[in-house]
């Protein structure tokens, strides 16, 4: 059978965009932004994101598009029995690992939008918004419940495959999350005393760039552009021999990083001509922005569409998230898609049940001192993240041999390849050097 494939560049670049732009652009980074320091930070991101990871996104294309195969198949084939592939291993480990609390924070988005699109025509209670998110998230049954749904939803779109359900439906919803968040950045930032939002985006103060702020913002755009555990890989095995490699990879980039600006220009404006702290942290989207929601004119409906918008985000990174799961557990045992992705769902069901209790009745179960959802989270994004794009780089810069390197960068020979020099220099020096540093800091810390 054929394997599946995009249909070209678009749709290459909706799915990519699609799993880039997540709760990474709408949750962690308007937080993280807010806590180091605003545009001196924002400023270091865009320097790692050209610098540092556009390289590693081309790199893991380059894998991907030349075997053809699964993220654990791509080094076995590229490297027989090494232990290369192990790379690959973690990168499923690391996709389980993030969906297991990824879910759960979708299954509260589709919660709150339930209740956004129930309280359209009310009033909604100001001083217990903390509380319901609270009692929300500590209930036993209901987050499970929502998250549930947001699996099915998710699972459904993967068992349509390729070209038939990722690509298609994030043809539809991709479009229609930018233009939802440039109305709510509108909204935002005619609110008056929007400016300091603004200023606080775009007047860089570099005496607030420190080591750690550094270190903060190469791992969220490690986070951002979902590198370092094979997403990329997997979809690169699905990407046309003609598309232009670093035309994919460097189109992406700039649209998650656009709509992290963007976002950035929706929440913070509203944050400041309401006098919250921009470090406000975690609780922002869910606490936060309702509270400014219920008291802006046509506050209602806004809330509705952020909740769309979160929503969006965040099912089109988890559907990549179990493509990389779904592409390993149907080349590998054989069996039909559907079956692969029911059964993945179930598995990612029952982690996600446990780290939606943490928050919970089981929030005195601690692994490593800290409760399962925080672990699922800290063990993905800050030690398998890091640890895969070090093995990733280190792979395609020392092991692979240049030549074929050299091909796949240039859809054999077909491209000038002018870049080519920069990129190789950058994979073998400059991104494994600096990643280990940050993988150093994430462990010591
Ligand atoms: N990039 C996604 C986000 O910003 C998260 C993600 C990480 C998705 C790794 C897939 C792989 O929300």
């Amino acid at each position: 059978m054929k394997r599946d494939e995009f249909s070209g560049f678009f749709g290459v670049l909706v799915a990519t965009v699609g799993s880039a732009v997540g709760l990474g652009n709408l949750w962690r980074f308007p937080y993280l932004v807010g806590q180091n320091g605003g545009a001196a930070f924002i400023l270091v991101y865009l320097a790692f994101v050209l610098i540092i990871c556009l390289p590693i996104a081309v790199s893991e294309f380059i894998i991907g598009r030349r075997t053809r195969a699964n993220t654990v198949k791509a080094f076995q084939i590229l490297a027989p029995r090494t232990p290369w592939s192990a790379i690959g291993v973690v990168g499923v480990i690391a996709a389980f690992s993030i969906l297991a609390f990824y879910t759960v924070v979708g299954g509260w988005t589709m919660d709150y939008l339930f209740r956004s699109i129930i309280h359209l025509f009310s009033k909604p209670d100001i001083s217990s918004l903390e509380s319901q998110f609270t009692t929300m998230v500590t209930s036993p049954v209901r987050p499970i419940v929502w998250t549930v749904v947001f699996v099915l939803f998710s699972a459904f779109i993967v068992m349509c495959g390729i070209k038939k359900g990722i690509e298609k439906y994030s043809r539809i919803m991709m479009p229609f999350l930018f233009l939802m968040v440039v109305i709510l950045m509108v909204r935002s930032l005619t609110l008056p005393g929007a400016e300091k939002g603004i200023a606080f985006l775009v007047e860089p103060d570099f005496s607030k760039i420190n080591t750690s702020v550094i270190l903060a913002a190469l791992g969220q755009a490690f986070f951002s552009l979902s590198l370092g555990m094979g997403c990329l890989i997997t979809y690169g095995s699905y990407i046309p021999n003609k598309e232009n490699l670093t035309r994919v990879s460097f189109s992406t980039a700039m649209s998650d990083t656009l709509f992290a600006m963007l976002a950035g220009l929706a929440i913070m404006p509203a944050v400041f001509a309401f006098g919250i702290s921009p470090q406000e942290g975690p609780g922002l989207v869910f606490i936060v922005l309702p509270r400014i929601f219920a008291q802006i004119p046509l506050g209602n409906y806004f809330a509705v569409m952020f909740f769309v918008i979160l929503l969006i985000a965040a099912v089109t990174s988890v559907i990549s998230l179990l493509e990389v799961v779904t592409a390993y557990v149907t080349e590998r045992l054989k069996v039909k898609r559907k079956y692969a992705v029911g059964v993945i769902a179930l598995l990612v069901t029952v982690c996600a049940s446990f780290s939606s209790l943490s928050q919970g009745v089981l929030s005195d179960v601690k692994i490593f001192g800290k409760t399962i959802f925080d672990f699922f989270d800290y063990l993905s994004a800050n030690i398998l993240l890091p640890l895969g794009g070090l093995f990733i780089v280190l792979f395609v810069g020392w092991y692979m041999k240049k030549a074929l390197v050299y091909d796949e960068f240039t859809n054999q020979g077909t491209l000038k390849g002018t870049l080519f020099r920069a990129y190789y220099f950058i994979i073998r020096y400059v991104a494994p050097v600096a990643i280990a540093i940050v993988f150093l800091d994430l462990i010591l810390r």
